[in-house]
C-alpha cells in the first residue's frame, strides 16, 4: 500500500511496480485460479476490443489476446512503467499473427480513451487504487460501446482471505500495528464491501451490476518432490516478500524479519500437503454493462 504521502502512480513506478515487475510470474502463478474465474466470466469473443484496466504486468493482457484471436485488439493500460515494460516485452515475444496489443500508460480517471472503441473491460486487482473511482469508471464507461461489459475481480474482507490473514496473524506481535487506512483510501480491500463498489459503479452510470463471490485455493508454495518444508519456505518467501503481509515486515531490522519467517515457515510447514501450501482467497467478481 502507498504511504500517505505518496501518490498511487508513485507507489506503481517505485518499488511496488518494480517488485511486481520482477516476480511476475510468481504473481501469475499463484492468481491462476482467479484468473481462470475471471475468464470464465468474461467470455471474450472472437474479434472483441478488449481494454485491460491496471494490466500490470500483462498476463490478463496476454490471454485476453489469445481469446479475442487475430481479428481482436486489446489495450494494456496502466500507470506503472515498470509493469508496462513487462508487458511489452511479454507482448513482443509471442508468436506473429496474433491480436493486436495496445500498450498505454495511462491513469484511468483521465485518459482519453476513444469513445466507444471497447466491448469489454477487463480488470485482475487493478481498479481499486484509483483517487476518484466514480470519475475513473465514469471515464472508462465512455470508452465502452453501448453493449459494452466490465467483468472485474477485487478483494472480499482480509478476515476472508486466509493466505493474507494468516501470515498477518501470526507477525502482527513482532512489529508494530500498522496505521488503519480509511476505508475509501486506495488499496486492495476498498472494494471488500460490495454495496461501495455498486454506489460507485452506478453513479458512473453502468447497469447491470452484480457481484458473485469467488473463493479459491492459492497455491503459496508448491515442491516438485512434494518436500512440505520446501514448499514452506517457498509460500512464506511470496507472503513476507511479495504478499500484502510483506510490507509490516520490509523495513524491520534483519533480526525481526527472520523471526517472522521462521514463525510462517513454521505454521506453513504444518500446512503443506502433497508438496503445497494452499490458503483460501476470497473475491468478487464484478459485472456490469455500460
Ligand atoms: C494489484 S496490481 C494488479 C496488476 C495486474 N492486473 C495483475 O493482476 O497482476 C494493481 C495495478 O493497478 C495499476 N493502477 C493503479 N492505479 C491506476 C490508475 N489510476 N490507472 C491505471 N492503472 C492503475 C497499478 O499500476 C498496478 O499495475
Amino acid at each position: 500500500m502507498a504511504a500517505s504521502d505518496q501518490t498511487q502512480s508513485d507507489y506503481w513506478n517505485g518499488d511496488a511496480g518494480a517488485r511486481w515487475a520482477r516476480h511476475q510470474a510468481t504473481f501469475d502463478r499463484v492468481f491462476t485460479p482467479l484468473t481462470e474465474r475471471l475468464f470464465a466470466r468474461a467470455a471474450l469473443r472472437p474479434g472483441d476490443a478488449v481494454l485491460d484496466v491496471g494490466c500490470g504486468a500483462g498476463a490478463t493482457t496476454l490471454r485476453a489476446a489469445d481469446a479475442v484471436g487475430p481479428s481482436g485488439r486489446v489495450t494494456a493500460a496502466d500507470v506503472s512503467a515498470p509493469l508496462l515494460a513487462v508487458t511489452a516485452r511479454r507482448a513482443a515475444d509471442r508468436p506473429p499473427g496474433g491480436a493486436r496489443i495496445d500498450i498505454v500508460e495511462a491513469d484511468a480517471q483521465t485518459h482519453a480513451f476513444a469513445d466507444g472503441a471497447f466491448a469489454h473491460l477487463i480488470s485482475r486487482f487493478g481498479i481499486m487504487f484509483f483517487d476518484d473511482s466514480t470519475t475513473a469508471f465514469a471515464n472508462l464507461r465512455r470508452a465502452l460501446r453501448p453493449e459494452g461489459r466490465l467483468t472485474c475481480l477485487c478483494w472480499r474482507p482480509l478476515t476472508e482471505n486466509a493466505w493474507i490473514a494468516e501470515p498477518l496473524g501470526l507477525i502482527r506481535a513482532l512489529v508494530p500495528e500498522p496505521e488503519p487506512t480509511p476505508p475509501d483510501a486506495p488499496g486492495p480491500f476498498r472494494f471488500a464491501d460490495a454495496e461501495r463498489l455498486r454506489a460507485i459503479l452506478a453513479a458512473a452510470g453502468f447497469r447491470e451490476i452484480a457481484f458473485a463471490p469467488v473463493d479459491e485455493d492459492l497455491v503459496l508454495g508448491h515442491s516438485e518432490t512434494g518436500s512440505a518444508r520446501a514448499a514452506a519456505e517457498a509460500a512464506a518467501g511470496f507472503a513476507l516478500d511479495l504478499g500484502p503481509a510483506s510490507r509490516l515486515v520490509r523495513d524491520q531490522p534483519p533480526a525481526i524479519r527472520e523471526r517472522a519467517y521462521d514463525l510462517v515457515l513454521r505454521d506453513f510447514e504444518t500446512r503443506a500437503v502433497d508438496g503445497r501450501v494452499r490458503l483460501a482467497a476470497a473475491c468478487w467478481l464484478v459485472t456490469a454493462t455500460r
